[in-house]
């Protein structure tokens, strides 16, 4: 099958699987929990007004710019968000390369957080330097870049909170691996790894429709594939998926560490609630997906978010509210980078 046949394919698949979850729109409403967040002392919508008034304005037309050219690096901004704030607190860590170890090397990271994306975030942050240096902190100009993008590719718009200082210093390998959780975790791997973060099922199953934008490596997608098919997915799916990934099929090249797959086939760059449909229909790709559907109460919100995307938002706002505060340094502590790859 081509590449056109195959999105055929999963069109026909979605329309014949489409989800049928047992609630009712009522029952929508009480079925789902109400998000709830507690704003965190030191950081404001405002933060930059006196000290840097144009810094959103600038960040928001550099995003705006990029996003235009290539609406992909929404998902590289999400993803570099997660592992920065999922790995000592939301302080730009991740972007720290010189002259410690970098996080980036890190065994969950290792070659698979964009580098596109990366140097798109220096950019921008030496636009707000030249004009208010030293004043506006990488580790919110990831939180900010990442607001206006998603929102810019079909997400909600998420008035996210500004304020953040960053570290002078990069979490080791073995901190990373602590605190990403993997792709082959089962359910209750997944929400303990959440619960020690602070953030409940409602969270997990939310931020986890951060997939259904961005792309997978071959060699994470394998996983599911080899040596046998995970009954994670859908027969068909897989056999699409070996032939673009395993070895002997119609990829075999030389270039395979390179080789990606879309988390989303129907809307790839799109964020929408397709995520929670391609979980049910069991053509999301990781193991970590699929295991959403295996307790009670984040299955039933895979399938209210299949079905409602404005329930979807509201819980993805909280949700991604939460995660942005988690460790963040504010007041005296930290510093604030020039560059976000050295620790000035
Ligand atoms: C729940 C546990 C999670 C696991 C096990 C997980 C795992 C992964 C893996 C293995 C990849 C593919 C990496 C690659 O091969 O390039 C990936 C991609 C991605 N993840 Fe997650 N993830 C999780 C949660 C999240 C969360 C909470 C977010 C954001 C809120 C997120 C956003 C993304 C995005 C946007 C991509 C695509 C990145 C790109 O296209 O560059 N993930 N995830």
């Amino acid at each position: 099958m081509n590449t056109l046949g195959f999105i055929c394919f999963l069109l026909a698949f979605h329309a014949s699987l489409s989800v049928k979850g047992p609630f009712s729109a009522a029952q929508n409403n009480n079925g789902a929990p109400t998000p709830q967040f507690m704003p965190l002392q030191g950081l404001t919508q405002n933060f930059y007004q006196t000290t840097c008034p144009k810094a959103q304005g600038i960040i928001k037309s550099e995003v705006t710019k990029i996003i235009n050219q290539n609406p992909s690096e929404a998902a590289g901004l999400l993803r570099i968000l997660f592992h920065d704030c999922f790995v000592q607190g939301c302080d730009a860590s991740i972007l720290l390369t010189k002259p410690m170890v970098s996080e980036q090397v890190a065994a969950p990271n290792n070659r698979s957080l964009r580098t596109s994306t990366i140097r798109i975030l220096d950019q921008i942050k030496d636009k707000v330097e030249a004009v208010c240096p030293g004043v506006v902190s990488c580790a919110d100009t990831i939180v900010l870049s990442t607001a206006i993008a998603v929102e810019l590719v079909g997400g909600p718009n998420i008035p996210m909170l500004l304020g953040r200082r960053d570290s002078n210093n990069a979490a080791s390998n073995q901190t990373v691996v602590a605190n990403i959780p993997a792709p082959t975790l089962n359910i209750s791997a997944l929400k303990q790894n959440f619960q020690n973060h602070g953030l409940d099922s409602a969270d997990l199953v939310a931020l986890s429709g951060g997939h259904t934008f961005g792309q997978a490596h071959c060699r994470v997608v394998d996983l599911q594939l080899t040596p046998t098919v995970s009954t994670d997915l859908n027969a068909a799916f897989a056999a699409n998926l070996s032939r673009i990934c395993i070895p002997g099929g119609t990829n075999n090249s030389a270039n395979r560490g390179a080789l990606t797959v879309h988390l989303d086939f129907i809307s790839k760059d799109v964020f929408d609630n397709s995520y929670y449909t391609n979980v049910l229909n069991k053509v999301a790709i990781f193991h970590s997906d699929a295991a959403l559907l295996n307790a009670t109460d984040t299955k039933q919100l895979v399938q209210l978010y299949a079905q409602d995307q404005n329930k979807f938002f509201q819980q993805f706002k909280v949700s991604m509210l939460k995660l942005t505060q988690l460790g963040v340094l504010t007041g005296r502590n930290g510093i604030i980078r020039k560059k976000c790859s050295v620790p000035n």
